[in-house]
């Protein structure tokens, strides 16, 4: 690995990945490709531990003049593609940019990399490594087994379903081309540098400005939750370790409601941050996402016993990190939040979704 193209470098595990990478690989470039959209920010790539060897280029996956001259120009030989548009409700609300990007970016940017295979003089040395989820499995009942590598795809939102739509074009790459793939699927990650937009943060953020803590439906749904460092840790084990052709589930070993989550998080906040209340009393419950996924969760074994990957952190320690970073971090945080239209799309949010009594 010298020149790793990094796709959605400026988003939430982007990021963070970049940051990792940099400190673990001490001699790889880093090439930054990012079309900067509502959930992707310069702001999130300020202080890397070595910004000599990180390039930004902003742009779209989906130009394929605009990849493959990247791919040429920088001499790549890693790809790891991160960018999506990754945000379920948004899915719901609008989903022809998760088409676009998670389906069309993703063959653009296959493409750009089979030619680039194809031209290269190392070809043991390349790789295409796809970032993946655990909702393109679908949802559990209470007692149904965990999602394993082979369980089949039962995709039902429009961002899962172009999520497994682009996992199998990755596939299918490797077994008619032969392209040196490998895929993971996480589970739900939070972490430093969430956008506001997904449950954890979004409480943390909630609860400190006195709003209310929208809780969807009976709050029982199920993650499994991990955090964002260890699933880096694991990516770069695979991007280092894995099989070529293979697929490994990452997860972090743990499955609570969503209302368990935000008490987690209240209670934390309690004892960081006091105030005359205790926050949980902001708990809403409002209307349900439609089609919302019941249960997911992960079964980790196989990473675990190929690799020796598992994750460090429990979800108490994990979740006090990122309570204590984004306390830590308000001026992020604010400028995150006046950024691309989040609070405009907060309020038409919110105004479709009934408070249940
Ligand atoms: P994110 O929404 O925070 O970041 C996505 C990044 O992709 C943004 O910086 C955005 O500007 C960029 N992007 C979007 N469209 C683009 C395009 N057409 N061209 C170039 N860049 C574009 O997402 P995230 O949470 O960091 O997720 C990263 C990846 O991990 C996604 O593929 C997602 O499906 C997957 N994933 C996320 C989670 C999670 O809990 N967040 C869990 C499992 C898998
Ligand atoms: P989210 O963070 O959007 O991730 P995903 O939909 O990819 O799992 O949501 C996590 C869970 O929290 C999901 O079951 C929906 C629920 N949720 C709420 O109850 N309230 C909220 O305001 C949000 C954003 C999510």
């Amino acid at each position: 690995m010298k020149n790793v193209l990094i796709t959605g470098g400026a988003g939430f595990i982007g990021s963070n990945f970049i940051r990792y990478l940099l400190k673990a690989e001490p001699d790889v470039q880093i090439i930054n490709i990012d079309a900067l959209t509502y959930a992707g920010s310069l702001a999130n790539l300020e202080h890397l531990p070595d910004n000599t060897r990180h390039t930004f280029i902003q742009g779209d996956i989906c130009d394929s003049v605009f990849v493959e001259r990247i791919v040429e120009q920088y001499q790549v030989d890693t790809i790891v593609h991160f960018a999506a548009e990754s945000h379920v409700d948004r899915s719901i609300a609008g989903p022809t940019p998760f088409i676009q990007t998670n389906i069309v970016g993703t063959f653009t940017l296959l493409q750009a990399a089979y030619n680039a295979w194809g031209k290269s003089e190392n070809k043991n040395d390349f790789r295409f490594h796809h970032i993946s989820t655990d909702e393109v499995f679908g949802s559990l009942l209470p007692d149904s087994p965990t999602f394993t590598e082979i369980t089949p795809y039962d995709p039902r939102s429009p961002y899962s379903a172009s999520k497994a739509a682009s996992d199998h074009l990755v596939r299918a790459y490797y077994h008619t081309y032969g392209l040196p793939v490998t895929i993971t699927n996480c589970s739900n990650n939070y972490g430093p540098y969430q956008f506001p937009e997904k449950l954890i943060p979004l409480i943390i953020l909630n609860a400190l400005q006195g709003k209310h803590l929208p809780v969807y439906g009976d709050g029982k749904q199920v993650r499994d939750w991990l955090y964002v460092e260890d699933h880096c840790d694991a990516i770069h084990l695979v991007l280092k370790k894995g099989k070529l052709g293979e697929t490994y589930n990452i997860g972090g070993e743990n499955q609570p409601t969503n209302i368990e989550i935000v008490n987690m998080i209240c209670a934390i906040l309690d004892e960081l941050k006091p105030a005359s209340l205790p926050y949980a009393s902001l708990i809403q419950y409002v209307s349900d996402r439609p089609g919302h996924d019941r249960r997911y969760a992960m079964n980790i074994e196989k990473i675990k016993q190929e690799l020796n990957w598992s994750p460090k952190h429990t979800l108490a320690n994990g979740l006090r990190e990122t309570v204590e970073w984004y306390l830590l971090n308000i001026d992020w945080v604010n400028l995150i939040m006046s950024q691309n239209n989040y609070q405009n799309w907060l309020n038409k949010k919110y105004q479709n979704q009934e408070e249940i009594k």
